[in-house]
């Protein structure tokens, strides 16, 4: 009996172009294009091994050591593409030995926690493909399985790649030009970085799918969003990672969170994704790009309250000076940061 093994790690991504709606559920196809940052494998990430044998005699899935189900849709398509290119192979190779047909077993661990609303699906599915797709040897390009990543979650199909991401809706109905394609690699603009403000750690109140299938049928504002001002932001924000232009790149991150919230504010009835907490952090973001007079840092908040900031590595301490004596009061921050000079 042999086994056969493969691992990889798949980072978090943080749209700064957001992703809501759908026009096809089932294949997880978008409304809109959609552009993120994929953070740094040493953040926050999913490291995932899987092993298939002919002794194996069911798929079996494990996530942060305990057995989950792979029972849903979203998985069971996942991995029928796969193993439908790798039966390909096996078809047009004799000598291949018949992995298609045979049982997983896939260990997955996050080294953040599940539930806190910090994309762990998109880090998830984006590991599950790849490293199916390392142990079938498959031989399509990571655009290719980000097709297949994108039926397990949408914006997992971001976290196929490194640095600046973009998600192209796609035109065709079988959902072949949906796809991720890099916009630039960190190395090109290794001075962004990421800080997250968890303001709470529950699981999120209403499910992405569900708050975007309300918001498609039920906000007026959304129309407008998905015809009017995503496709010229889809290709401003592009052209400003490409320049290096921070200005740019933050306002329009900040303005697609706010427009964003507020085609889910406009949905009926209206769902809140942001509470009183992440409401202080715009502010506060507002106020240090006002005390600075220039814009030097940017908010952006996904399905949930938690903040995720975007600044260059520059300007950390003088951000960080600011909020540690807003945060100083907050129990464990003291421990993390020595007060700084403003
Ligand atoms: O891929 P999902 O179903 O988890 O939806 C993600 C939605 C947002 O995080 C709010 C936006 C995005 O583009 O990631």
């Amino acid at each position: 009996m042999s086994i056969h093994i493969a691992s990889t790690t798949a980072p978090v991504n943080i749209a700064t172009l957001k992703y809501w709606g759908k026009r096809d559920a089932d294949l997880n196809l978008p409304t809109n294009s959609s552009i993120s940052v994929t953070l740094s494998q040493d953040d926050l990430r999913t490291l995932t091994s899987v092993a298939t044998s002919e002794s194996f005699n069911k798929d079996t899935l494990w996530i942060n050591g305990k057995e989950e189900s792979l029972d849903s849709k979203r998985t069971q398509d996942c991995l029928k593409d796969l193993r439908s290119l790798r039966e390909e192979m096996e078809v047009n190779d004799k000598s291949l030995p018949r992995f298609s047909q045979w049982k997983l077993h896939i260990v997955s661990e996050n080294n953040f926690p599940t539930a806190a609303g910090l994309a762990s699906s998109a880090a998830g599915f984006a590991a599950l493909v790849v490293a199916i797709a390392k142990l079938y040897q498959l031989p399509q390009s990571m655009s290719e399985l980000s097709k297949i990543a994108r039926k397990g979650s949408g914006s997992a199909c971001r976290s196929l790649f490194g640095g600046y991401v973009a998600w192209e809706m796609g035109q065709l109905a079988n959902g072949e030009d949906s796809m991720a394609v890099p916009v630039a690699s960190m190395d090109e603009w290794p001075e962004m970085k990421a800080a997250i403000l968890v303001v709470s750690d529950v699981k999120k109140d209403t499910p992405s799918t569900q708050g975007m299938q309300l918001t498609v049928h039920t906000s007026d504002l959304f129309k407008e969003r998905i015809n009017n001002v995503v496709p010229r932001r889809f290709e401003e924000m592009k052209t400003a990672i490409r320049n290096k232009n921070f200005k740019e790149f933050a306002e329009l991150t900040m303005k697609d969170s706010n427009s964003f919230h507020a085609t889910c504010l406009d949905s009926y009835p209206p769902i809140f994704y942001m509470n009183d907490t992440s409401k202080k952090i715009i502010r506060l973001i507002h106020s240090i790009n006002e005390f600075f007079g220039e814009v030097i840092v940017a908010y952006t908040f996904d399905a949930g309250p938690n903040a995720v900031l975007y600044y260059l590595e520059k300007d950390e301490a003088k951000i960080f000076a600011f909020i540690y004596t807003l945060l100083k009061k907050v129990e464990g921050w003291a421990n993390k940061y020595t007060e700084p000079e403003l």
